[in-house]
């Protein structure tokens, strides 16, 4: 069967999430921290006005593009809460979800032997589609007592005359960290000297804590709207992951061959779910608020039990669900580390170089988007497990 396989499926790789969760659905007593999803439920309102529209026959195919109502809704929010001035007509192209957005810009925009520039760590499935593509990812290290904030001259060091993108993610994705203004505009005012694209995926833009700001890079300098192409969700914000809805927004040009890329691909998003998602953004944003509160309150019980545990370094998420800790000093391989607390705590967590082979090595991702006391009693389990290890090591 192999004979039969593209060299382009044969270069993509699931992430290194799907094998610890099948290990962990398999044991008993394991608490899952490996998923990268909300646990609330959707909001009422929104999960209403997905029935009403489904009664009123909304369940055929739509535009390409999405509804026009949902896209103006889009350009709307936008320029509210993002700064970015977008035409709903022709600069918002409604997906399903962040990946597919993020598929679509790819697609888009990629040849093979294009290089993109990828920092280390980031979220895996942007080398999977750039391999995919044929193109080539180039990792550039962030700096942990940095708090994870690319370094401009360590991007700039990266660029050749093959890079044609840089993807940048903020709130980040495995790391929690929240990138500043300063630097977000900094590497958008790079990649328009060197004429080269950014992929800004602010799929978490809205769960961020400690007052904390998110900046959108399409809105900070005049002109960067057109060369940069900008990816959200509903996913995280409004705990809808498998209601499969996001958008992209970038340059018209750029947004007419996605469209050709997302018609062969889905032909349109969900139909009523895109009057879903015309709520999410209208209705009351009560939900979202006590979901972010209840994120913080998790994030600081997760920190600051993680943080006491011997060895352990643990840089503060001021965004996300995740938190990185560095574990390097107890065991360097994130992989057998992974493994030896599914056994011994029984605690699924994600290894960190599934995120990047230099930095995201030594890490492991925990996901704090479960209860307090699964937060808690994993906490404990992981410190036991460690000192185990410690004792047995002695
Ligand atoms: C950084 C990042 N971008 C994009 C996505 C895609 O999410 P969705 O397709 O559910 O919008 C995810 C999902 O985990 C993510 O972590």
């Amino acid at each position: 069967m192999e004979k039969f396989v593209s060299q382009a499926a044969r270069r993509t790789r699931l992430s290194g999430i799907r094998e610890i969760s099948e290990k962990a659905m398999r044991m008993r007593d394991v608490i899952r921290l490996e998923l990268g999803e909300p646990d609330f439920k959707t909001p009422d309102n929104i999960i209403d006005a997905a029935t009403e529209a489904m009664k009123k026959g909304y369940t055929h195919y739509t535009s390409v593009m999405g509804i026009p109502e949902l896209r103006e809704a889009i350009a709307e929010k936008l320029e509210r809460e993002n700064g970015i001035e977008a035409d709903p007509e022709r600069e918002i192209l409604v997906t399903c979800g962040g990946y597919h957005a993020i598929f679509v810009s790819l697609a888009a925009v990629l040849n093979p032997g294009d290089e993109v520039i990828v920092t280390d760590p980031c979220w895996s499935a942007y080398v999977s589609t750039i391999s995919f593509l044929g193109a080539k990812p180039v990792y550039c290290p962030l700096d942990e007592d940095k708090e994870f904030e690319p370094s401009l001259d360590l991007i700039e060091n990266r660029i050749t005359e093959k890079t044609k993108l840089i993807i940048i993610n903020s709130p980040q994705n495995p790391t929690g960290a929240v990138w500043s203004k300063s630097i977000l505009e900094a590497i958008t005012e790079l990649a328009m000297k060197k004429n080269i694209l950014v992929l800004s995926d602010e799929v978490y833009e809205k769960l961020i804590f400690d007052g904390y700001k998110h900046f959108s890079p399409a809105s900070i300098i005049p002109d960067a709207k057109d060369y940069v192409i900008s990816i959200f969700s509903f996913s995280k914000t409004y705990a809808m992951t498998g209601w499969r809805i996001g958008y992209v927004v970038a340059n018209e040009k750029l947004i007419e061959y996605m469209k050709r890329v997302s018609f062969i691909t889905i032909a349109c998003p969900n139909a009523f779910v895109q009057y879903a998602a015309i709520e999410a953004l209208g209705g009351s944003q009560d939900a979202v608020n006590r979901m972010i509160k209840e994120y913080q309150k998790r994030r600081d019980i997760i920190y600051s039990e993680i943080s006491k545990i011997s060895g352990v370094k643990c840089c503060k998420p001021h965004g996300t669900f995740y938190i990185f800790p560095n574990f390097s000093e107890i065991m360097r391989d994130s992989v057998k580390l992974t493994y030896y607390l599914l056994e011994n705590a029984r605690v699924a967590v994600v290894p960190g170089v599934s995120f990047g082979p230099e930095v995201g090595e030594g890490h492991i991702r925990i996901s704090f988007a479960t209860s307090t006391e699964n937060l808690r009693e994993a906490a404990k389990r992981i410190r036991e497990a460690v000192e185990n290890l410690q004792t047995s090591d002695a």
